[in-house]
């Protein structure tokens, strides 16, 4: 059941529901294909990529000879990067996906590029299969040779992957008598999985099926209204937004000078707003660096000077958030609209949570406010 309403919410043609988690189902792909020491081709940790896309504290960085691209000045995609790295390094996988990033991506590009020197396309959808399930963002099904998403953050599912295949699935791969999907379907099991969890298979089988609800479309339509919103807003009262505003849910922008997005992710955190901070693309300008130091402690605490860290308000207590973020606050509680309480409601909170969440964690000054 999880398998074919996979195939019917995202129109694929091959789908494993197996993988116990996103890293996992990045490794199988990559497992079913290259040998160590091969050439992968993924976007950098710190331009928005993932850890499982060739960094080099994950094992795929570790296993295999990993080259990176970035994003440009503006925020977006350096396609043209991507294609000069590809032709100089003739990776066996170009890795597309993000953890970090505002804009569409463009998998048929990508996959042109790859086409011209002979690559596979894994696309990681992770952060966006909720607009892709929607048709708020272009599919990669097709494009891609293998799709890969988790299930518990736009898909509101359980803890768990899929890996998905379109157009590919049943093409010959390089070993000349295996399909690409039977690759994968032994690398998932028996080379690095053992037996299935069919609790979360169940679970993700009710997720599927809830995507399938129009209700979806609808949530899936607030939230990209509420993130064009709060680009806006934030816009309106002079943040620099990176890539000038955002096509999906995320929203990165440029922490007020004195602040490091740490702080200001922590002093948001203390009032129950959840946001991540994320490394600047392009750029470093210098700011406040040092969290230690006695001005980061003071804006670190809404609570002001004193506090402790780990320290919540008091109920009751007003919090004393610096300027430049309470107004970043006004602007997000003015110009969202959609119901976010009726969207609790509706939605397992953890999942929203999440959502909110959105980016991984790292040196930082930009904050990322997922909607
Ligand atoms: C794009 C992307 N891929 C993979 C992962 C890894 O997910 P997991 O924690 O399920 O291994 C993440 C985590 O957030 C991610 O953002």
């Amino acid at each position: 059941m999880a398998i074919e309403r996979a195939k019917q919410v995202f129109g694929a043609r091959y789908v494993n529901v197996q993988p116990h988690c996103a890293s996992f189902a990045n490794h199988s792909v990559m497992q079913s294909l290259l040998r160590p020491g091969e050439t992968i081709l993924g976007m950098s940790l710190d331009q928005g990529g993932h850890l499982t896309h060739g960094a080099e504290v994950n094992l795929s960085g570790r296993l295999f000879k990993a080259h990176t691209y970035g994003v440009d000045d503006e925020g977006v995609i350096d396609y043209r990067q991507l294609g000069d790295l590809a032709r100089a390094h003739r990776p066996r996988l170009i890795v597309c996906g993000t953890t970090s990033y505002t804009r569409l991506i463009d998998f048929d590009r990508v996959r042109a590029i790859a086409d011209d020197v002979g690559a596979y396309v894994l696309a990681d959808v992770t952060h966006i299969a909720g607009l892709v399930a929607a048709g708020l963002h272009p599919s990669p099904i097709d494009a891609a040779h293998f799709t890969t998403t988790c299930t518990f953050k736009q898909l509101y599912g359980p803890r768990g992957r899929l890996i998905m295949m379109g157009r590919d699935a049943d093409a010959l791969s390089d070993d000349g008598v295996r399909t690409l999907a039977q690759r994968v379907q032994s690398a998932v099991f028996p080379l690095l999985q053992g037996s299935p969890e069919v609790h979360t298979i169940a679970a993700k089988a009710r997720a599927l099926g809830r995507l399938l609800d129009p209700a979806f479309g609808d949530l899936a339509r607030r939230i990209r209204a509420n993130a064009d919103a709060l680009a806006r807003s934030l816009a309106g009262r002079g943040y620099e937004i990176v890539g000038g505003g955002t096509d999906n849910h995320i929203v990165l922008f440029r922490v007020p000078g004195g602040l490091t997005g740490a702080t200001a992710e922590r002093a948001l955190e203390l009032c129950d707003i959840l946001v991540n901070k994320n490394k600047i693309p392009g750029r470093h300008p210098r700011g406040l660096d040092d969290e230690r130091g006695p001005a980061a402690r003071r804006w670190a605490h809404p609570a002001g000077p004193g506090a402790r860290a780990g320290d919540r308000l008091r109920p009751g207590a007003v919090p004393r958030l610096p300027p430049a973020l309470r107004a970043a606050l006004r602007g997000r509680a003015d110009g969202v609209h959609g119901n976010e309480g009726g969207l609790i409601d509706e939605w397992p909170l953890s999942s929203v949570s999440h959502h909110l969440q959105a980016l991984p964690e790292g040196p930082q000054k930009w904050m990322t406010a997922g909607v």
